[in-house]
């Protein structure tokens, strides 16, 4: 597979990349920064200069899978959050929709399913998650959205809990959530499916395969 990689010099695409390339997998690791290339590229990314604050719809030509892991990040204001958080995800949608591109993994985050209830700076975070999150599952194509807990830099164990079941609070290592979004790509049967990721005790595999079953997938 062929995946463009959006946000992969961040915490997680960067893991995400890895991942993608030791399992015999083309990552395109969208960057703005050209002197973030070098690191992608020893971690087996093909790495693509392009700022979604521009005209990014060229990134994902020839591609099979998007995956949005970008994120304005915790310091940036409500401007931010709308033309990275919310704006470049549609962008990409757009792009995919445009060039015949199927699949669309989004990194979201836990509480985007409830933002008024969110305070202070996570409130326009979250509904800029939101509106992004509602743009893909409604563009019509094969969208998945992954709502992770709070993230650490913890060393992943491979062991998750996912949840159909929204509202929920909880941590998750940044490894485990790169190695469940290999694992959702692998697994057409979480195509439309929205869910939490926490840390939890159980193999990814059976995790999701839990998942997909609860939601009455066969
Ligand atoms: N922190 C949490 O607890 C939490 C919880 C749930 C979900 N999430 C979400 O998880 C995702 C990934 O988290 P993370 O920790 O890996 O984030 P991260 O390390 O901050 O990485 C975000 C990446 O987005 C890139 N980016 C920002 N603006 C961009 C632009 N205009 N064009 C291209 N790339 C741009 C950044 O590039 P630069 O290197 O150039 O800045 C960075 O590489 C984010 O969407 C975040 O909102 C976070």
């Amino acid at each position: 597979m062929k995946v463009l990689v959006a946000g992969s010099h961040g915490k997680i695409g960067r893991r995400l990349v890895s991942r993608l390339a030791a399992d015999g997998h083309k990552a395109i690791a969208m960057i703005r920064d050209p002197s973030q290339a070098e690191e992608l590229r020893v971690r087996g990314g093909q790495p693509l200069v392009a700022d979604l604050a521009q005209d990014v719809a060229f990134a994902v030509e020839g591609c099979d899978a998007i995956v949005y892991t970008a994120g304005a990040g915790a310091g940036s204001g409500a401007a931010k959050k709308q033309t990275v958080d919310r704006a470049g995800a549609e962008k990409l949608v757009d792009a995919a929709r445009r060039h015949g591109v199927r699949r669309y993994v989004m990194v979201s985050s836990i509480g985007a399913h409830d933002p008024g209830s969110a305070r202070g700076p996570m409130r326009p975070y979250l509904e800029a998650k939101q509106q992004a999150d509602k743009y893909l599952a409604a563009s019509g194509l094969d969208y998945t959205i992954v709502r992770p807990g709070r993230l650490t830099d913890d060393g992943g164990d491979g062991r998750i809990e996912a949840s159909l079941e929204l509202g929920r609070r909880g941590d998750v290592p940044r490894d485990d959530v790169a190695t469940t979004l290999l694992a959702v790509l692998s697994d057409d049967r979480t195509i439309g499916l929205t869910f939490e990721l926490f840390d939890g005790a159980t193999p990814i595999a059976d995790a999701l395969d839990r998942l997909v079953k609860t939601a009455g997938r066969p």
